[in-house]
């Protein structure tokens, strides 16, 4: 896969600052002393440089903010970038630093001067996500992203931890080019097929057709996909990097390649915007792609159901009564419910087949959650206060929102059914709690789980710290160290 930017680690060699072309970075901290680098581009600049530090306008920035200082004299740069960070920098800040220094990077090479600062690994990852751009449909000439040099006392240590957040970055970019891509390109089939690919990296995947689920019995799923052309697929992702025999670790994902509501249809304006309806399934997939890129000591199976939801002739109809894999019916008031009708099948699917220690799905589920908690966070419901709290603070580490929001029988009550087991919509109130009371009807009561609405956060039409517009990767960073930290251990 192709990366927005290269990126190499090298040994500091401080004669060739004053030669090199593009754009040269220094690091100064809090207290404006300047290391050897710094130094270097100070004297070249007759000062220029501790003139900034000393401003005012220095003191003002925050940990991981980057000023230009352009054209400087007495070097070949076109810019020396400035940025505030000091010597032991945390996680967060390093990325910061990173993502700063991707908005002013251009067409440009760096030459990053780190020395012997802490962290450049996650400069480094920060610089690679916020570099990302989705440009595959674009004719003509793209933009070009330049590479980054870092100059680091230690470059082959640096570059292997730098190897690992790579392959953190390369999941992120997967979910991102998924989510990103218009729903005529990335069709069932073709999401199907870019998984299949993955058999490369070392996953085991196993693709069911329309034929073996309907030999499942997945009859939910298979409503929302029947008045599409395009067939319904569950894909079976594998990493089997722990202990033989120990339970998977299940993720499942939602993957709605588009979402017109179906025969109750959605209104014409932003209808587009559901091309993202397949995020979750999105996420899945590139947290299996890190996991096995960083041959991951854990066992993770990673569950999508991929379906279109279109009205036609032959899609189900309002007020249908339609049976799931684990037997209960379901009345479907509302064809736009379509995304939990989907999990219901592949989740209870996953259960009986893995019997998994946990499981959380991911699923752009409902519009409520956007106006209960807009993009700064997920919505988290959970079984478990255990799994909850380390998904939370695995998120929070990564700086990814999650929030944890109630579940309770009341709520549950509310999708009685009048002719079926249960209905797919609550009424107009708690309609995110709704829908996670009715996934939660498909989860067995011993399987510690969390239901993940990412339909907030999963794509966003202005930039965040670490993407531009469009879809942001969220929560492949946080399952990633959920699973390192709590199954890896
Ligand atoms: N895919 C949508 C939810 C969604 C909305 C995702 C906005 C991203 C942005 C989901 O399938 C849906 O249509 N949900 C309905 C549920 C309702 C019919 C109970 C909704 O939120 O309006
Ligand atoms: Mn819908
Ligand atoms: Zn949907």
């Amino acid at each position: 896969m192709p990366m927005p930017i290269e990126i190499h680690f090298k040994d500091v060699d401080l004669d060739l600052v004053a030669e090199t072309g593009g754009k040269v970075v220094v690091f100064v901290g809090d207290n404006g002393r300047l290391d050897a680098g710094a130094r270097r581009v100070n004297r070249l600049t007759r000062k220029a440089l501790a003139r900034f530090v000393e401003s005012e306008a220095f003191a003002k920035l925050s940990p991981g903010d980057v000023r230009p200082m352009a054209y400087p004299a007495g070097m070949a740069a076109v810019a020396v970038l400035v940025v505030k960070l000091d010597k032991r920098p945390s996680v967060q800040e390093a990325r910061k630093a990173g993502a700063q220094l991707a908005k002013q990077l251009g067409e440009d090479d760096l030459l990053v001067l780190a020395g012997t600062l802490g962290r450049p690994d996650e400069i480094a990852l920060g610089l690679a996500l916020r570099a990302y751009e989705f440009d595959t449909h674009k004719t003509g000439k793209k933009s070009q992203s330049g590479s980054a040099t870092f100059m680091v006392s230690a470059p082959e240590e640096v570059a292997k931890s730098a190897r690992s957040n790579a392959a953190i970055a390369e999941g992120v970019f997967f979910t991102r080019d998924l989510t990103n891509e218009p729903a005529n390109v990335l069709t069932t089939d073709d999401f199907a097929a870019r998984l299949a690919a993955m058999q490369e990296i070392g996953l085991d995947v196993e693709i069911l057709d329309e034929d073996a689920l309907t030999k499942l019995c997945m009859r939910t799923l298979l409503s929302v996909g029947q008045g599409s052309d395009s067939p319904t697929k569950v894909v079976v992702m594998s990493w089997n990097g722990g202990k033989k025999g120990d339970a998977p670790f299940a993720l499942v994902g939602k993957g709605v390649v588009f979402d017109t509501g179906g025969i109750s249809l959605k209104q014409a304006a932003g209808m587009e915007e559901m091309t993202m309806d397949m995020g979750g399934a999105g996420v899945v997939a590139g947290v299996m792609r890190t996991l096995a890129l960083r041959k991951a000591k854990a066992n993770v199976v990673g569950l999508v159901g991929l379906v279109e939801n279109m009205p036609s002739g032959s899609a189900t109809r309002p007020g249908d009564v339609v049976k799931s894999m684990k037997g209960d019916t379901v009345e479907i008031i509302n064809t736009d419910a379509e995304g939990r009708l989907v999990l219901a099948d592949v989740m209870w699917y996953a259960q009986e087949r893995f019997k998994p220690s946990g499981m959380i799905n991911l699923a752009t589920l409902t519009g409520a959650i956007l106006v209960a908690l807009g993009h700064e966070n997920a919505g988290v419901f959970s079984n478990s206060d255990d799994l909850s709290k380390a998904l939370i603070k695995s998120a929070e580490a990564e700086g990814e929102g999650a929030w944890r929001l109630p579940l309770a029988p009341a709520y549950d009550a509310l999708l009685k059914s009048k002719v079926a087991d249960m209905k797919n919509v609550g009424g107009r109130h708690a309609g995110s709690i709704t829908a996670a009371q009715f996934l939660q009807r498909f989860v067995k009561d011993d399987v510690p789980w969390c239901h993940v609405d990412i339909a907030g956060v999963a794509s966003t039409k202005t930039e965040t710290a670490y993407a531009p517009a469009g879809a942001t990767g969220w929560g492949v960073m946080a399952l990633n160290r959920l699973i390192a930290d709590k199954y890896e251990a």
